[in-house]
Order: structure tokens, then C-alpha cells, then sequence
């Protein structure tokens, strides 16, 4: 099905700000009356996003999130399967949810695996009805293997994928599915999971842990069930009632005073922003998408737009409760139901009154990043927002250099290993975080109001914000040929049009 753009039907137009919302069905489809606030009622969905959230319980002890098991049994492999299906999950006391997963969990499976190794999963897709992939998001993978949406896996399916983690590759990545037109929805009823590549010599003290935090927003009715997206999700990209961290609403870690602790985190949800603090320990960043940093980086606050990563290390100096919260952020917001974005308390780590063993201290230097220097070719990406009126009603559209996504279309033609300059220029409403498959890049200038300012480091990411109003350039070279997507990592607007093609040619 291709979900283009949307039409308001009626023009139940409400004026928010300058911005004009209208009451909206979707352009050819054919569930409509499946889904919720699409048929009529204007209003009934326009607020309140669910029939009240369900509670769900706070403070248990933090899982940390099980480990695909590696069936290789030799050096340099890994070897698993992975199985995309529906499940139940628990979130709610005495509710089945019903979910889909990864081998029966939701985050899926941490992947482990070290730079050198090769990797081959098995995936099958077991979703009633539905084509899937997966992508190795932010991953140095062949083409052919990046579970792109021109390479469905049918329901009922398998497939192999397999590729080899360069040197040099270690960084905190992860996997979802990219089917054409179902991406979103299959995200957000559970399919992702984080994927670790480990350095060989890693300069983090092991002392500090590993681990990995993976946020997902949850929606969930009254009865338990996951409610289909809205007229509001559409646009806004989907933001849920709740923050889970490892599939559990602020649960609780315990540590020794004094100690330190690797923390990567992951903002695994459709459309959250999470700009966040901790309250009561000092936050050091010392990774970004890509991996290490070259240097550490004391950090008041961080922010994470949905899919980027950061690694931290967290020291816990003072006794008592530390808690990682939300603060504020305004991504843009249209029509009614913005969601409460500040004061959400994420995680609370309980720090023990006694000092546990002295920790060694964190490297002055982690890794050299080399700059990617002059670009042979520079292109300027421009993402708009569109409501256009026509025969049938207002229709709205998200949109790259004037254009929504076609598949038969390739948008750019590129050169394997030459670096291009890409700038990323935001004329809309909404902030869209820009992400392209295939290579990390390293951001060289923020432009805003015609005030340049350039990054606080040198980093690799595969996704970055891009503001309402802003404009970033980015430095970045794709080494493998193939065909290879970019787009707004709000998963509704990648749906609806925001994403393009670039074919890499050897
Ligand atoms: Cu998370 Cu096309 O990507
Ligand atoms: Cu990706
Ligand atoms: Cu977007």
C-alpha cells in the first residue's frame, strides 16, 4: 500500500498556533475503520491520545536485556537465528498485551558481537499477513543485506543475511524491520533490538560495565491492547504513554557509591524526543552512533532524537537516589495532544551509603576520529511539509526536495568511497531527524537563523536532529555500492514520504 500523503476530509479544522490542523483520513486505505479517529467524530481522538493510559508498575530491579546466543562455536563467527512473530508481553498487572517480538521479546535479543567477526542471521518472518526485513541500522553492511524495503521477506518467509564487522567498526548500533509501508507500526509493537559491535582493545575500563538502556514509548489501552495510530500519530510520528527503559517503566539499578558505570543508551521509539539529565550523578559522553569519541565530554544534559545513541559513563559519587529524567523539548507539535515532554523519571539508580572498590579512571583519550575532509560533490536535501488543497480535501505530505518516496525512483547517484557534502535543510514545521543507511557521518555545522555554529565534537552518527528552521551539514562517504536509503527517522514520515534513494556506484 502506498501511504503518500493523507487527506483532510471536511476541513474540522482546528487552529493551533499558526499552524492549521484538520481532521484527516488517510489516502487509500483500506482499514480505515480499523483505525481509531479515522472515520468521523472529529474531535474523539484529537486530545486525549488513548482511553487512559494504563498504570503500569515502577521500581523493579533493571534487566538487562538478554543476549542472543552465538551458535557458531567457532572463533570470528556469529551465528543465530531471529524470528519475527507475535507474542504477549506484560505491562500491565494481569493484562496480556499482545506484542510482536524477536524470538519472543520485546526489545528483541541484544546482539553481541567484535569488529572482525563475521555475522550470519537466519531471520524468518512470521507476522500473519505482513512483509518484513531487518535493517542493521547505522551499520557498515553490504547493500544486499541491509533488509532495505526493495528486498521484502514475505510472511512465512526466511532469508540469510550476513556481512563482516570491518576494524574500527565497534559502536552502538541496532536492528528493526523497514517493510514498505509498515515500519512504523511494526517498531512500535515491539520489533527492535540493540546490536553491540565491541572493540578489540577497548580504552573503557571494564571496571565500568556495559550496559546497554534501550528506550521505546508505549501506548496502551485500557484493556491492554496496543491502539492503532491516529490521525495525530500520523503527523506528529507516534509518541506513547509511557517511556520504558528495556521494556520496564522506571525501573531501579543499584550501585555502589564511587563506582562508575558504562551506560549506552538508545532512543528506540517512533517519534520521542528525550532531552535528558541526570539528577544527582555527572554525566560524561564518550561515544555517539558510530562509537568512542576521541576524548571524553562532561555533559550537563543530552539529547536524544528518535534512533541516535549515546554512550555515556555515569559517575555515582553521592549517596542516595539518582534519577535520569526528561526535560523539556519542543520538537514542533501539530494540532492538539502535545505530550507531556518534561518530568518523567526514566531510571532511578540507588546509590549505596558505603564506597564500594576505587574505580580506575576513564582514559583522557579513547580513539582518533579522522576528519573526512573536502567533499568532490556537495547536494542540499530540502524536507518540507505540505498541505495542498484538491478535489477531495486537503492533503498533507512529507516531503524531500518537493518529492514523497518512490522506490522505483533513485533520487541521488553517488561515487563509493568519495566524500560528499550533504546539507540537510529543514523548511518545515516539525523537527525530522535525518538518518542514511549504509556509513556513519561526521556533522560539520549547524545553521539557524543565519548564525553558524559547529558541533561541541568530532563524531560519528547516522542520525542527527535537524530543527524547524535548520539547517546541518554533514560530511559523509559511502565505501559499499548499492542502493541505499535516507530519511526522517520519525517512522510516520519516513512512511509518508520523507525518505529517498541513493544509489552508491563502484
Ligand atoms: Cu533505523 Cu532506515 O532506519
Ligand atoms: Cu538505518
Ligand atoms: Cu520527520
Amino acid at each position: 500500500m502506498h501511504r503518500r500523503g493523507f487527506l483532510a476530509a471536511g476541513l474540522a479544522t482546528i487552529l493551533s498556533g499558526s499552524r492549521a490542523l484538520a481532521q484527516m483520513k488517510m489516502d487509500g486505505m483500506s482499514d480505515m475503520d480499523s483505525m481509531p479517529g479515522m472515520g468521523g467524530h472529529a474531535g474523539h481522538d484529537m486530545g486525549a491520545m488513548s482511553n487512559g493510559p494504563a498504570a503500569l508498575p515502577e521500581g523493579e530491579a533493571l534487566r538487562e536485556l538478554p543476549m542472543l546466543a552465538n551458535e557458531a562455536g567457532q572463533p570470528g563467527l556469529f551465528k543465530a537465528r531471529l524470528t519475527a512473530a507475535p507474542a504477549t508481553a506484560r505491562f500491565a498487572a494481569d493484562q496480556d498485551t499482545p506484542i510482536l517480538a524477536y524470538n519472543g521479546m520485546s526489545p528483541g535479543p541484544l546482539i553481541e558481537a567484535h569488529e572482525g567477526d563475521r555475522v550470519e542471521i537466519a531471520f524468518a518472518n512470521r507476522i500473519e499477513g505482513e512483509q518484513s526485513t531487518i535493517h542493521w541500522h547505522g551499520m557498515p553492511v553490504p547493500a544486499d543485506q541491509d533488509g532495505n524495503p526493495m528486498d521484502p521477506v514475505a510472511a512465512g518467509a526466511e532469508r540469510a543475511y550476513a556481512f563482516e564487522l570491518p576494524e574500527g567498526s565497534a559502536g552502538s548500533y541496532w536492528y528493526h524491520p523497514h517493510p514498505h509501508g509498515k515500519t512504523a507500526e511494526q517498531v512500535y509493537r515491539g520489533l527492535a533490538g540493540a546490536f553491540v559491535v565491541k572493540a578489540k582493545a577497548d580504552p573503557v575500563p571494564a571496571a565500568y560495565g556495559d550496559t546497554v538502556l534501550m528506550f521505546t514509548d508505549l501506548r496502551l489501552a485500557a484493556d491492554g491492547s496496543m491502539p492503532d495510530n491516529t490521525m495525530i500519530d500520523q503527523m506528529n510520528g507516534r509518541v506513547g504513554d509511557h517511556v520504558l527503559v528495556n521494556g520496564q517503566k522506571n525501573p531501579r539499578l543499584a550501585v555502589a557509591m564511587g563506582s562508575k558505570r558504562r551506560l549506552r543508551l538508545y532512543n528506540a521509539t517512533n517519534a520521542r524526543f528525550l532531552r535528558l539529565a541526570f539528577d544527582g550523578a555527572a554525566m560524561t559522553i564518550i561515544g555517539t552512533d558510530g562509537g568512542l569519541l576521541e576524548k571524553p565530554v562532561a555533559a550537563e544534559e543530552i539529547m536524544l532524537s528518535p534512533a541516535e545513541r549515546i554512550e555515556l559513563v555515569v559517575a555515582f559519587d553521592r549517596p542516595g537516589a539518582a534519577t535520569l529524567t526528561t526535560l523539556d523539548y519542543d520538537r514542533g507539535w501539530m494540532g492538539a495532544g502535545r505530550p507531556a515532554d518534561a518530568g518523567l523519571t526514566l531510571l532511578t539508580v540507588d546509590v549505596s551509603q558505603t564506597p564500594g572498590e576505587a574505580m580506575p579512571p576513564l582514559p583522557e583519550r579513547l580513539r582518533p576520529i579522522a576528519p573526512l575532509g573536502r567533499p568532490a560533490v556537495s547536494r542540499r536535501l530540502v524536507f518540507t511539509e505540505t498541505m495542498a488543497m484538491n478535489a477531495t480535501g486537503m492533503e498533507m505530505g512529507f516531503l524531500i526536495n518537493g518529492k514523497a518516496f518512490d522506490m522505483e525512483r533513485v533520487d541521488i547517484v553517488a561515487r563509493a568511497g568519495e566524500t560528499e557534502l550533504w546539507e540537510i535543510v529543514n523548511q518545515a514545521d516539525m523537527d525530522h531527524p535525518f538518518h542514511v543507511h549504509g556509513t556513519q557521518f561526521q556533522v560539520i555545522e549547524h545553521e539557524r537563523d543565519g548564525k553558524v555554529s559547529k558541533p561541541p565534537y568530532l563524531a560519528w552518527k547516522d542520525t542527527v536532529n535537524v530543527a524547524r528552521g535548520e539547517t546541518v551539514r554533514l560530511l559523509l562517504r559511502q565505501e559499499r555500492p548499492g542502493p541505499r536509503m535516507y530519511h526522517c527517522h520519525i517512522l510516520e514520515h519516513e512512511q509518508l514520504g520523507m525518505m529517498g534513494i541513493v544509489d552508491v556506484q563502484a
